[in-house]
């Protein structure tokens, strides 16, 4: 084994680096959903993007931050993925009508006012084709940024802050409320849970919740 690869092997950070792993939850409800054209919203690195296209998607990938985007149209370019990916914001975006088998909201809602969110997922939700899904993660009130946030920020609608420093806002969902963005849909699983993201930076914790959900054949 060349020093590169054993370097890798040993270092978790690296291998992490190489080729981060989709949301397992999404992954685990995979087979049931049918292959076509996914949207990614806030794609970030495109970990999702990625995975999806190796897997059987086409995917359209936005996200407002370039480096990102660049990224990830590199690395798709790279290993010869169809993926598309485009810098825009999520609050201008247009999302065309029934183009897509898949609709993935993964870890972005909570950076957006509540018009913002309830306005995307819609036009997310008219994105599908019938008998299309979603996939929403977001943070909920368990993660501890919830306490953090009403100990220092202001509170500008009900469970969203403004962080000064980071000059950006920050939604905590309830259980409740994260399926009622996606009501009209049938709801195919739905998962609460406290768990340690070691993704990226130091190890730390989130609140979570996420969704998954199927728009009616008719
Ligand atoms: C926490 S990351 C999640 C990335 C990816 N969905 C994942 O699960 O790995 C949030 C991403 O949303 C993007 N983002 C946040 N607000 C946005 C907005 N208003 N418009 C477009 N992208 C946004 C950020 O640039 C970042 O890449």
């Amino acid at each position: 084994m060349s020093d590169a690869a054993s370097r890798t092997d040993s270092d978790p950070q690296a291998s992490r680096q190489k080729r981060a792993i989709p949301d397992l939850f999404l992954l685990q409800y995979l087979p049931i959903v049918p292959r076509g054209i996914a949207l990614d919203l806030g794609a970030g690195n495109g970990r999702n993007s990625l995975f999806l296209a190796e897997h059987g998607f086409e995917v359209d990938a936005f996200d407002r931050d370039a480096e990102s985007v660049e990224k990830l149209m590199r690395v798709a370019q790279e290993r010869n993925l169809p993926v598309r990916a485009i810098r825009n914001e999520l609050t201008t975006l247009t999302i065309l009508p029934k183009r897509y088998s898949l609709a993935v909201i993964a870890w972005v809602l909570m950076f957006l006012r509540r018009g913002e969110r309830d306005g995307l997922v819609k036009m997310a939700i008219r994105g599908l084709v019938p008998g299309g899904f979603v996939y929403l993660g977001v943070f909920s009130t368990q993660d501890p940024g919830y306490a953090l946030c009403k100990e220092k920020f202001e509170e500008i609608e009900e469970r969203t802050f403004f962080v000064p420093k980071r000059k950006m806002t920050m939604h905590y969902f309830l259980p409740e409320e994260a399926k009622a963005l996606l009501g009209g849909l049938d709801l195919i699983a739905f998962k609460e849970g406290y768990e340690m993201d070691i993704g990226h930076g130091d190890p730390h914790h989130h609140g979570r919740i996420e969704v998954i959900a199927r728009l009616p054949k008719e």
